[in-house]
């Protein structure tokens, strides 16, 4: 008979209650029911089955202290040889195996586990969810871990896992460490995936105002400076300037930041937020500009 996954959670949740409920690493549980709940919540928000999520995040760590011996039985030869170059990886490569053999067949699951620690390219978005809740989950009071959870909370979802990636990355290299390869990668990933977060923002502010023909142009091949520039079309400055302060509350506390902001004449109103500039001009002016056919060579992004 095929367990459901109701079932698989019942008895997740028991072992993992078993094992550390009255163990030395009682504190342990805290965090994992706190990852598995938080894990559920994203699930809903961001259309993911919540069953998987819950009972990914309740498996994660459930190896967490287990001795290298005790969990070799599980592996192959190959993740042996992994995780003994990165230690770390045991447990979660440990809690993988585990599952297939033992609760269920799903292989996001498997795969959510498996690269909680790290997060591995190309991540679905179960395994973000696990990554991300492992990070933010209420019982952490890091700085940086509560910096994230008011990012996913505010709907920075990537943004959070570029800022995780990141300052783990630091703390490795403040203890002398390198960052694992997978880090690297997901860090470079996500830096990428997080510029899209921001346009998502600033197209929101503009729709906010109601400006118009509002087109957004990847220019990372031509432009040192800007990723990606946006025009929209406005009828008065004070819409501008309601973009620019919507923008401004909306990203303080992340790590966004408007760099510069000037009205080149009454007409064409720029904002420059580091990797993307936008320019709100007047229909007049944009005519008149005809930056939509400076930029025509641009690919455009839809968002
Ligand atoms: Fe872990
Ligand atoms: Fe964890």
């Amino acid at each position: 008979m095929i367990k459901s996954l109701k079932d698989s959670i019942l008895q997740v949740f028991s072992l993992v209650k078993d094992k550390y409920e009255h163990s030395s690493h009682a504190k342990r549980l805290d965090h994992i029911l706190g990852v598995a709940q938080t894990a559920k919540k994203l699930a809903l928000k961001y259309q993911v089955d919540e069953d998987k999520a819950y009972l990914a995040g309740l498996l994660h760590d459930y190896f967490r202290y287990e001795k290298k011996e005790d969990v070799l039985y599980l592996l192959t030869e190959e993740e042996i040889k992994e995780c003994d170059q990165t230690p770390i990886l045991y447990h979660a490569y440990a809690a993988s195996a585990f599952y297939l053999k033992e609760i269920g067949t799903d292989l996001d699951i498997a795969y959510s586990i498996k690269y909680h620690t790290f997060g591995k390219l190309p991540m679905s978005k179960l395994a973000e969810i696990i990554l991300i809740s492992d990070y933010i989950e209420p019982t952490r009071m890091y700085k940086s871990c509560i910096y994230c959870r008011q990012l996913v909370e505010k709907g920075l979802f990537y943004t959070a896992i570029y800022v995780s990636t990141n300052d783990t990355i630091k703390l490795i290299q403040k203890e002398g460490l390198n960052p694992h390869q997978y880090q690297i990668d997901m860090l470079n990933y996500y830096e990428e995936v997080m510029k899209l977060e921001l346009l998502d923002i600033i197209k929101e502010s503009l729709n906010k105002v109601k400006a118009s023909d509002i087109n957004i142009y990847d220019s990372r091949n031509i432009s040192p400076f800007y990723d990606y520039i946006v025009l929209a079309t406005v009828n008065t400055t004070r819409q501008s300037e309601a973009v620019k302060s919507y923008l401004e509350d909306f990203i303080k506390d992340t790590p966004y930041k408007i760099r510069g902001e000037e009205g080149i004449n009454t007409n064409w109103y720029l904002i420059d937020l580091n990797s993307v500039i936008i320019s709100i001009l007047t229909k007049e002016e944009r005519e008149r500009l005809d930056l939509d056919n400076l930029y025509s060579n641009l690919n455009e992004v839809d968002i």
